[in-house]
């Protein structure tokens, strides 16, 4: 049986990915048909809430749920509400919105066309990552292509709603994609993130209402709206909606990323797309959803890769693209070097961010070096419960670094106890 692949149908490599009449003979802007000037943007919402899309950033908060907050009507104070596509795609492993953006942009665009019509917002920005110039490009001729149709601009379609989309480049950290902090670049700001609440929802972009999606959650809203939300629930194998960018990196034989059904097990992702693991490689672990989850092993391989399955078993979906962590890779450097990485993209705001976490790459790299003690492993375990709780710092950035590290430490704690004693496996047989 074939799969119902909405967000890659457009991704071919025979045609230009700008080609307006190829995305328009394949379907496409006829999600913006059937929205905008047709439908209320209150019908468009309870489609939204009812198809049980849940955002495909990491954190898999319920779409329609988050819009119902942006005050509507008579409940919200003269001025403009926002719409903003988090396209600042940093977190480690995560290549899933790259493909979206350069095979398909006008897939994006209608889709935020759609969302910003149901938001009943005149204003919405693309926050593009600096180094995705070439996506940025692409946007902006798929953006310029709308304009002459008439899909953007005054009156859409001969309609009373009005939108523009501008394209805005990331100043290029990472921070930058946690929503308040990017609204805080947005603004010309320092990328700080902001207390929440209030939630951007009601106090965003120079503090009017403001809706923050990812790029793969803007693609799934025009296909909802057009094809129904029931449609949209038979897409998924489990309870949760839809499909999803799945991707895998590390040593396997073919490393990519595919749209498949939301629940797919992770035993089929890894071993029918990603080609099982490379000649002379074994599965040791794996990060379920970028860098900031919690690694898994062989026995959670049968799992449904989805939000509510891989959440029971003591990680997180995240992204959807997994970090396989193979048997001749020390674990120890393997999380030393994600622990660096968000110690280096921490905005400094907080202390237990801006100094617990080079304190743990600390300690990390003594441990790896031959200098380890036996009490790292407490200073570790103290660190990571601190560090780790959430209201401990001001946004989600260290908590999420300490959960590759925990999870280390509770399924290899040899490599820690003999990288302590002086002989690691991994190192010592030529590993990584
Ligand atoms: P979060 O759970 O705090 O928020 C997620 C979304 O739900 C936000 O838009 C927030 O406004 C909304 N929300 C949450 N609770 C709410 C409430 N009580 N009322 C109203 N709205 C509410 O998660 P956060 O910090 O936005 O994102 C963390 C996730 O981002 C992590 O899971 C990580 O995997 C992922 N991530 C993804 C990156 C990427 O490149 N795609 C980069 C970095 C992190």
């Amino acid at each position: 049986m074939s799969l119902d692949r909405p967000l890659t149908r457009n991704v071919r490599a025979d045609r230009s990915p700008t080609d307006m009449a190829a995305y328009e003979a394949n379907g496409g802007y006829q999600g913006l048909k059937a929205a905008v000037g047709k439908l209320s943007p209150a019908d468009c919402l309870e489609i939204l809430k009812d198809s049980n899309l849940r955002g495909r950033g990491g954190a898999g908060f319920p779409t329609g749920m988050k819009w119902s907050f942006v005050p509507m009507g008579d409940k919200c104070s003269p001025g403009d509400k926002y719409l903003i596509c988090n396209a600042d795609e940093m977190e480690p492993g995560t290549f899933k919105d790259r493909l979206l953006l350069e095979c398909d942009p006008h897939q994006l665009i209608e889709g935020m066309i759609v969302a910003a019509y149901t938001l009943q917002a005149n204003v919405a920005y693309i926050f593009i990552r600096a180094e995705y110039f070439k996506a940025a490009a692409l946007l902006r001729e798929a953006i310029a292509a709308c304009h002459q149709k008439n899909y953007l601009g005054n009156n859409i379609l001969g309609s009373d709603y009005s939108l523009e989309i501008h394209i805005h480049a990331s100043a290029g950290r990472y921070i930058c994609g946690e929503e308040t902090a990017l609204i805080s670049s947005l603004e010309g700001k320092r990328a700080n993130p902001r207390a929440k609440p209030p939630f951007p929802q009601v106090s965003g972009l120079w503090g009017r209402p403001t809706i923050v999606n990812n790029v793969e959650t803007l693609c799934n809203v025009h296909h909802i709206i057009e094809r129904g939300a029931d449609w949209f629930k038979s897409l998924g194998l489990t309870e949760d909606a839809g499909t999803k960018m799945y991707g895998v990196s590390g040593r396997v034989k073919r490393p990519g990323c595919w749209e498949l059904p939301m629940g797919t097990p992770v035993r089929e992702i890894l071993e029918e797309y990603a080609g099982g693991m490379a000649d002379g490689y074994s599965l040791k672990g794996f990060l379920p959803g970028g860098g900031s989850t919690d690694f898994l092993v062989g026995e959670h391989l049968d799992l449904a890769m989805d939000y509510e399955t891989i959440g029971k078993a003591g990680s997180r979906m995240g992204t959807g693209t997994m970090i396989i962590l193979d048997d001749k890779t020390c674990p120890v450097g393997f999380v030393k070097n994600l622990i660096e990485f968000f110690a280096r993209e921490s905005c400094g705001f907080c202390t237990p961010c801006r100094d617990g976490l080079p304190w743990s790459a600390q300690v990390l790299d003594d441990i790896q070096h031959g200098r380890g003690r036996d009490e790292d492993m407490d200073t570790l375990a103290r660190q990571v419960k601190f560090i780790g709780a959430i209201g401990n710092t001001h946004c989600a950035l260290a908590p999420g670094a300490m959960e590759p590290l925990q999870s280390a430490m509770k399924y290899f704690p040899e490599a820690f106890e003999q990288h302590i004693q002086g002989s690691c496996r991994h190192c010592s047989g030529g590993g990584h």
